[in-house]
């Protein structure tokens, strides 16, 4: 397309770095660059609409389109007045700031944001003699300050809604797991669809989903209705729609199962509702089950979960995560289990040996994401 190329900034959950940067290699970016819960890389506007669409493991997409020291508020307001807002935004779009400030020489990120926001502002009103509005809920337009000592980047979020809101979870239940801490857990698993996948404790069904839309190859944003750069003054639509119809030639057979089960009825019915917005309603299996009640399908399985955590009475869950144990042990021979707690003692209670152990975030819980070899015949799983 002759594009040109421009650095971006993709955000992700703190463990999921190299799992964002590999999907970014492979999907064709340049120059990338991992750092603390994020990645760096080089693209053009095509590949900026790809990495929305595709990635499973990024919170959002940045475009940094300007750089410059900044001592004072004065200085901040003048510089961000100087960006021609008018060619990257209409005035009848509504936007918002998100300000990260680590700096000495601003004590307020939520001050630096008004300062921001009177600059833009200010900048219409003198050349269009209109104003945008600001909308801190839901703006066509996301702007990024992020000021650390005195540099300021401005980016532009090119993802709007945070990525993991991939459009199919309509439904919610207690404590669902983050889609893009989901998609990672099956991503560093190694899972691709060469197995049975099951979540015997799944909720809203979030896992599966993200299980079934890896297996299939089906872009993770797909089923989304927006993406912040749809509102951009240099959308290119026929470009975006080009790479939508490429993206669906893309998809995979899948030849086992993906299974769930909850406790819960009501549960149930969420997660059916979920699994039929993301179009998985033919290919999903979920049934109302006490997980301490099944057995492992026939054939190569993976197990995956969180179990519930916090909502119980103290002295149940270590019997829970016992019951856990006992039950893969059981049942589950011949499987590799995959348990995501932020409840580190429980975790003990499961009474296996851990063949991998991952330290994750989801939002602010720091998490363990735990793996259990569980051996088929005579080489049982010992326990601790
Ligand atoms: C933390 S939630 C799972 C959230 C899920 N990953 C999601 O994205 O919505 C734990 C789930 O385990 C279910 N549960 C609790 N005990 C169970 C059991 N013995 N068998 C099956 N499901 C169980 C609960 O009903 C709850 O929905």
């Amino acid at each position: 397309m002759g594009q040109q190329d421009y650095k971006m900034i993709a955000k992700t959950l703190f463990g999921l770095e190299e799992v964002l940067e590999k999907e970014l290699m492979i999907l064709g970016a340049k120059n990338v660059k991992t750092f603390n819960r994020g990645v760096e890389f080089e693209g053009d506007k095509g590949f900026m609409y790809k990495a929305n669409l595709w990635l499973r493991t990024a919170l959002r997409i940045l475009k940094p389109i300007n750089h410059f020291k900044v001592k004072n508020e004065d200085q901040l307001y003048r510089n961000i007045s100087s960006i021609a807002w008018e060619d990257i935004f209409d005035v009848d779009s509504t936007f918002a700031i998100d300000a990260t400030v680590m700096s000495d020489h601003f004590r307020h990120s939520q001050y630096a944001a008004l300062r921001v926001k009177d600059a833009i502002v200010d900048r219409f009103k003198s050349i269009k003699d209109e104003r945008p509005n600001v909308d801190t809920k839901h703006p066509n337009i996301r702007i990024n300050i992020h000021i650390s000592h005195d540099e300021c980047t401005v980016s532009l979020d090119s993802s709007g809604d945070s990525l993991h809101k991939r459009g199919y979870k309509t439904e919610i239940n207690i404590a669902p797991i983050n889609e893009v801490l989901a998609a990672g857990m099956i991503k560093l698993s190694g899972w691709e669809g060469n197995t049975n996948f099951v979540d015997p404790m799944c909720g809203s069904g979030t896992i599966l989903v993200e299980a079934a839309m890896i297996a299939l190859n089906i872009p993770a944003g797909i089923h989304r209705k927006e993406f912040g750069f749809e509102r951009w003054k240099d959308f290119d639509e026929d470009l975006f729609e080009l790479i939508r119809e490429k993206a669906l030639d893309k998809e995979k057979t899948f030849h086992h199962k993906i299974i769930g089960y909850d406790i819960h009825y009501p549960t149930v019915t969420k997660a059916h509702i979920n699994i039929e917005n993301a179009l998985f309603d033919d290919l999903i299996e979920v049934e109302k089950a006490d997980f301490f009640d099944t057995e492992k399908p026939e054939g190569p399985t993976l197990v995956m979960f969180n179990p519930p955590y916090g909502e119980r009475l103290e002295a149940e869950t270590p019997v829970m995560y016992k019951s856990i144990g006992d039950t893969l042990k059981q049942g589950y021979q011949g499987a590799d289990a995959w348990i995501i707690s932020s409840d580190l003692q429980a975790l003990k209670n499961v009474g296996l040996k851990t063949s991998r152990k991952v330290k994750l975030f989801n939002g602010k819980l720091e998490t363990r994401f735990v793996k259990y070899e569980m051996y088929a015949g005579t080489k049982r799983t010992r326990r601790e």
